[in-house]
Parts: C-alpha cells; sequence; structure tokens
C-alpha cells in the first residue's frame, strides 16, 4: 500500500478517467519525420511513458498550421491521421490516456512567420535560439487570427478521429496567446485588443472551434501562462491574478481543465527550470486559481519530481493534477517506482537543461544527461537481448562514465570489475555538486552508487589500472573512463605556491586566502568564484574569451551565469592577456591594452582540461574488445561520459 495515497487516486478530467493524478507534460522531442509524421522511435518513446504508470500523456505541441515545421509532428492536413492513430493505439495499449497539445504561433518569435500583436519584438530580438530572433516582427491581422482559429478548429478535428482523448490547446510559454494577453505585447484597439476579454478573444475562439469541431463533452484541455514572472502588481504585463480572472472566462467558456505553467521566452528561468530554482515553483499560481473558486481540475506542472511535494500539494488542495516532463524524461518508470516503493531506484533529474538546449537551441532530437537511453529504448533493448557469451569486463575509472558503463555491462549480464584509483566512487561529479545550488547532482551520485551496489559489479577502490595491472586482470573487453586532469596554462610563475586548482579548493584540499583570482571564465570558473563569494571570499574573475560561461548557451542557462556574477559583486575581467604570476598577485594586459597588476593572495585555476590519454594510448590494440569513453576522449560534460559509456557497454 503506498503512503501517497492522493497521487495514485483515480481522477478526472471531464469525460476522461486517469488511473492516477500523473500527467505527463508536453515535451517537444524532434523525433518526428522531417514530413512531420510520427516515428517509430516516438512511438517507442512514448510507449515507455505509458508502461511507466503515468496516467495521461500530453503528446508536444503539434503544429496546425497550413506552414509546418520540420522535426514537429503535423497535425494539418488528413493524411496525417493514421500516424497519430498509430501513436494514440501504443498509448492505450499500455495502460495511459493520450492527449495531443496542438501549437499554434509563437509570436514574434516565430520561426517561420514572425508576427506580434501591436508589431512589438522580442525583448531577446536579434539574439540566436533555433534561428535569430527578428527585430521587427510584423504586426498580426484579424485574417490571420481567424484563419489559425480555423487550423486549430480542423487540427482538433483530426486529434479527436486519430482516437486521441482530448487536445490540449497552448496558451503558454509566451507564444502568440501569450503576447496577445500581456497589455505589454497588446496594444491593439480592434476586437483582439483592450480588457482581459478582448485581449483573451484569440483563445476563447481557439476553445469555442475546438468544441465545434469535436465533441460537445470532448476534453479540451488547456495550457497558460500563470505569470510572465516579469510583472509586479499593477503594471502592464501579465501577472497571477490575471491568470485567475483568465480562468474564471475560460472555465465559463467551455474548456475542461487548465494546466499551469509560468514564465514567458523572456523568463527561460520559469517556463523550464534550472537546478537553480526551486521545486514546485508554479504552485503560488494554482493555489490562488483554487481560492478564487475555480472548479475544473487544475494540473501543475514545473520541478516536481519529489512525490512528498506531490502528495502535499494534492493533499493541500493547491491543484488536483500533477504534470511532469522531466522527471519522467529520465526516468518514464517515475509512477510505478513510486507506486512500488522504490524510490531509491528513480534515475533523478539534474536540471541541467541539456534537453531544451537540444530541442530549442540546437533544432536537434532530444538527449538527457542522466537518461542516455531517452529516444533509444528499442535500440537498446536490441543491443542488450544480443548476448553471445559471457565475458570477462574491466571498467577503468569510477566517474559517472565508467559507473554507468560497469553497471549496464553487469545488467547485461557479464562479468564486471571496475578499478578506481582513488578511494571513492563519482570522479569529477563530486566537486561538480559541491558550488552553491547544485546539489541534485549528488542525487545523480547517489543513484548511480546505489544501482552500482545493486549489481554484480566487483568495485575495487584504491586501485590504480596499469597496463600492467590489467595484463595481470586479464579481460576480454576493457572499457577506460579514466577522465581528465585540470589543464595547467603556460604562465611565468604558474608553480608558485600560491597557485592553486579548482579543484584543489571545490574538494576542501586547500584554503585560498581571502583575496583571490579565478583564472578562467567558462563555467567552472563562474561557479568556482560562486562558491569563494558565498564564503566572504573576495573574487575577481579573469579570463580571454569575450564573455562569461562562454561554454553555457544564454538562452539555456549563461544569462544566470552573468546575473550571479554581478549580484555577488564579483569583479570581471574579459579580453584579457595573461603575463605572469608574482607571489603578490597577477600581471595581465586588459582589454584595451593597459598592463595591470592584480593584487591577490591566491590564483585559483580553472583553464580547463586535459583528457588523460596515456593509459588508453598504452592499452589501445591489445583487448578484442576496447572502448574509451568521457573526458579521457575529450572533456566534456556528465551526459557525454554517460552516453558513451551505456553504449560502449551495450555493445559488448
Ligand atoms: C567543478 C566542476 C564542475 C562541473 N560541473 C558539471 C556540470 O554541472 N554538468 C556537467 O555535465 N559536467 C560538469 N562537469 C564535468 C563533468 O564532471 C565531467 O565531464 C564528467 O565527470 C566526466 O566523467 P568521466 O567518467 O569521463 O570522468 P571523471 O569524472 O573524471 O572520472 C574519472 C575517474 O577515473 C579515475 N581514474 C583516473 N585514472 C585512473 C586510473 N589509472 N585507474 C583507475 N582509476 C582512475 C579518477 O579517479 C576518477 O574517479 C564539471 C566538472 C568540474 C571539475
Ligand atoms: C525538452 C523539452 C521540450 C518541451 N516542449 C514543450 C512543448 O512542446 N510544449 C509545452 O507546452 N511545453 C514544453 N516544455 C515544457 C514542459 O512541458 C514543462 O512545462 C517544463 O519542462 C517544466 O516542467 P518540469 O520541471 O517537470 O520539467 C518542454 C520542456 C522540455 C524539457
Ligand atoms: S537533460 Fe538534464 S534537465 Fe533535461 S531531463 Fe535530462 S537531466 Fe533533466
Amino acid at each position: 500500500m503506498t503512503k501517497y495515497t492522493r497521487l495514485f487516486a483515480p481522477g478526472k478530467i471531464g469525460r476522461m478517467e486517469l488511473k492516477n493524478r500523473i500527467i505527463f507534460a508536453p515535451c517537444g522531442t524532434h523525433y518526428s519525420t522531417m514530413d512531420g509524421l510520427v516515428s517509430e522511435q516516438q512511438r517507442t518513446y512514448y510507449a515507455e511513458r505509458a508502461k511507466g504508470g503515468a496516467g495521461l500523456l500530453i503528446i508536444e505541441g503539434a503544429s496546425c498550421r497550413k506552414i509546418g515545421k520540420p522535426g514537429r509532428i503535423l497535425v494539418n492536413e488528413d493524411k496525417y491521421i493514421p500516424y497519430l492513430k498509430k501513436l494514440a493505439d501504443v498509448i492505450h495499449e499500455n495502460g495511459a490516456k493520450a492527449v495531443m497539445q496542438m501549437s499554434s504561433h509563437r509570436g514574434s518569435t516565430d520561426e517561420v512567420d514572425p508576427a506580434s500583436p501591436s508589431g512589438m519584438p522580442h525583448p531577446f530580438a536579434g539574439s540566436a535560439s533555433s534561428h535569430i530572433i527578428p527585430l521587427h516582427p510584423r504586426v498580426i491581422t484579424p485574417a490571420d487570427l481567424e484563419q489559425l482559429i480555423e487550423e486549430y478548429g480542423e487540427a482538433a478535428r483530426r486529434v479527436m478521429e486519430a482516437g486521441f482523448d482530448g487536445v490540449m490547446l497552448h496558451g503558454a510559454n509566451g507564444y502568440l496567446p501569450c503576447e496577445l494577453l500581456s497589455r505589454r505585447f497588446n496594444k491593439r484597439t480592434d476586437a483582439y485588443g483592450g480588457d482581459l476579454k478582448g485581449r483573451a478573444k484569440f483563445l476563447l475562439d481557439m476553445i469555442k472551434i475546438s468544441r465545434e469541431k469535436t465533441a460537445p463533452d470532448f476534453p479540451v484541455l488547456l495550457r497558460l501562462m500563470g505569470s510572465d514572472r516579469v510583472a509586479k502588481p499593477g503594471d502592464d504585463g501579465w501577472g497571477i491574478q490575471d491568470c485567475v480572472e483568465l480562468c474564471k472566462l475560460v472555465e465559463a467558456a467551455g474548456v475542461t481543465s487548465v494546466d499551469i505553467t509560468s514564465g514567458s521566452q523572456e523568463t527561460p528561468d520559469w517556463t523550464g527550470p534550472a537546478w537553480y530554482m526551486p521545486p514546485g515553483l508554479n504552485v503560488d499560481v494554482t493555489t490562488a486559481i483554487k481560492k478564487a473558486g475555480v472548479k475544473i481540475p487544475i494540473s501543475v506542472v514545473g520541478k516536481i519530481a519529489d512525490p512528498a511535494l506531490a502528495e502535499e500539494i494534492l493533499t493541500d488542495g493547491k491543484a488536483d493534477f500533477i504534470s511532469m516532463a522531466r522527471a519522467l524524461i529520465c526516468d518514464p518508470y517515475w509512477p510505478k517506482k513510486v507506486l512500488e516503493g522504490k524510490t531509491d531506484d528513480i534515475c533523478p533529474c539534474i536540471y541541467d537543461k541539456r534537453c531544451l538546449e537540444d530541442v530549442i537551441v540546437e533544432f536537434q532530437p532530444m538527449s538527457c544527461t542522466t537518461n542516455p537511453l531517452v529516444g533509444h529504448e528499442k535500440e537498446y533493448a536490441i543491443k542488450m537481448e544480443r548476448l553471445t557469451k559471457k565475458k570477462k569486463v574491466l571498467v577503468l575509472g569510477g566517474g559517472p562514465g565508467g559507473i554507468q558503463a560497469a553497471i549496464t555491462a553487469a545488467q547485461k549480464g557479464h562479468d564486471v570489475t571496475l578499478f578506481e584509483k582513488s578511494d571513492k566512487l563519482g570522479g569529477q561529479l563530486i566537486l561538480a555538486a559541491v558550488p552553491p545550488d547544485k546539489q541534485d547532482l549528488n542525487n545523480y551520485l547517489k543513484y548511480l552508487k546505489i544501482q552500482l551496489a545493486k549489481s554484480d559489479v566487483k568495485v575495487k577502490l584504491n586501485t590504480e589500472a596499469t597496463p600492467a595491472a590489467v595484463a595481470k586482470f586479464a579481460p576480454d573487453s576493457v572499457i577506460v573512463a579514466v577522465g581528465s586532469t585540470p589543464f595547467i596554462p603556460e604562465i611565468d610563475g604558474i608553480d608558485g605556491k600560491n597557485v592553486i586548482t579548482c579543484q584543489d579548493v571545490l574538494s576542501g584540499q586547500k584554503k585560498p586566502g581571502q583575496k583571490v583570482i579565478v583564472l578562467g571564465g567558462g563555467y567552472v570558473g563562474c561557479e568556482t568564484c560562486f562558491y569563494l563569494a558565498k564564503k566572504g571570499i573576495e573574487v575577481t574573475l579573469v579570463f580571454r574569451s569575450a564573455e562569461a560561461a562562454h561554454d553555457i548557451h544564454y538562452w539555456v542557462v549563461r544569462k544566470h551565469y552573468l546575473d550571479k556574477l554581478k549580484e555577488m559583486n564579483i569583479k570581471v575581467m574579459q579580453g584579457v592577456q595573461y603575463r605572469d604570476i608574482t607571489a603578490k598577485g597577477l600581471n595581465l594586459t586588459d582589454k584595451d591594452g593597459k598592463a595591470v597588476f592584480l593584487e591577490a593572495d591566491t590564483v585559483i585555476l580553472a583553464a580547463g582540461a586535459t583528457p588523460n590519454k596515456a593509459l588508453g594510448e598504452a592499452l589501445k590494440g591489445k583487448y578484442l574488445e576496447f572502448a574509451q569513453i568521457g573526458d579521457c576522449v575529450e572533456p566534456r560534460r556528465i551526459r557525454e561520459a554517460v552516453e558513451e559509456g551505456i553504449w560502449a557497454a551495450a555493445a559488448i
């Protein structure tokens, strides 16, 4: 019997009966074919999430418009109905209900036809994500809006004919419906502007036509922006109270339920909250909606991955359903595992937003750091079934890549041993979790360690792999995962006693003075600054490139790094050339060519990493099955190490 009785209580969204309160929130995957068809990869991905136990799956925003978008599911012509039906069927066969989210127009950031309510550009105009955000969107006309409504209605009909249990209208994430709702973006004086009813006309028309083109009781769900998280009470943005009033309007207009997210494209920290944002961050909105007496079911999304938090939200009546996106990307079996009390086996999300980087920034198929199998479920199953002979597998290095490789090889039935030269498992992941707000990484390391402990892998700590030790062990297969070491730049004085690495600092092995220079402006350098500044140490960050955190995309999290450097009063000097390090500090040439001396007690290096290639080079060619994975190939990030680890092991 589960203690999460509310979470696993059946619930109803209109005529749709759900076996529990867990909804898989819509997530664009870019797994469709380039012609907009639901691919086999996509069906397997959704089937897996249905098998995992969620009551309802909301399928990613499909395109209803005549002008389609490659990589998206298309619902703009009847010819797509059979493909959509196959998707609805596979979800039903695996025990969940299926609703299709329908996206229409992204307003000022639309890739195909940038247009906004009053021709106002997006605040990020000129910057790039999957495309350059235009500086001059056109003013959307009433005829355009009417055509979009018509397209929406037809798409809703197709979704119903394909056997889906409902449609979800997309009125969130800052897209056109949100720009129309916002007084800041909508200065129109026609029927689509003015008071809330006018600004909501497009949404209300979407609801009306979806009803007309489907059936009176066909579930029409609506996703809304709970607040743009910019507006202050009384100003011209979109605040919580505006959303409460809108919920009353859409309820009266016949919408079946409302799903609440928040943030606009201007505030991506809210639409896709990263590790430094709080859990359950949209519950403030749903609490206000429930208090205002809205009767239709309300669901809430946003960093809800802890079953206790989900249960509390439901018990306190702050929402009726819990929507989860990334928790179920990382582990589609989250619901089943919670129900069976196997929470230690849940692969956690670390909220690093690399999935969003793929989909929104790179326009690539979605991948996930902690779950490298996402979108590759079928390929993996085939590889794992293919075991010809039990082999003696030796994994060298106990960082995330090595641990994952060892677990996978053991799951495949091999006899696996892991050598780790230090006295603990985790590699650089241990240090990665030290800077402020990054403790989600500890959950991931804990998960990896638990899975390793549950496997049959023989772990040998304090065991350095050398060519001789490996030869003595006589393995059939070797996976080298020995990571990287800090890169030491060639600067006069770099050998001085006052020079240490960020790894020395974050591991607590060396103590810096009260006034320090961090040399290297990538995200690791920035995080080291945050760590030190939080301890009250005076920090100056110096680096050669033009902007701090250049190795992280702005739309994803770089803005956070830049804001935090300011907020924590960290002095930043970019575009510098290093001259030499003395016992008293650092001589450099600043970006204007001026010689500058920066006084400091300690110079802390965060200048990147060098792959540990020697062992791999020495072992290469000596073993029939041999792979090198992760940072020892090239220093990158956790995702690459884990992904390469899993596939190297699955191939044995
Ligand atoms: C401060 C910091 C913050 C970071 N933050 C992030 C982040 O937020 N997100 C992200 O994705 N990445 C982050 N990274 C990078 C990430 O940690 C690495 O990319 C990742 O850990 C690489 O994994 P790996 O398994 O390839 O190697 P490692 O993690 O380096 O593990 C290698 C292991 O091999 C062991 N080893 C070495 N030589 C031998 C030998 N001869 N015999 C036996 N064992 C040996 C080492 O002791 C170590 O345990 C961060 C890195 C640092 C330093
Ligand atoms: C890769 C990815 C793609 C997304 N695509 C969509 C989408 O198509 N439509 C939408 O309304 N929200 C989309 N979202 C937002 C999620 O539905 C969800 O609101 C957000 O991730 C916060 O919830 P979480 O913390 O549970 O992940 C996407 C999120 C991710 C991570
Ligand atoms: S890529 Fe990162 S944020 Fe996205 S689902 Fe995976 S772990 Fe979570």
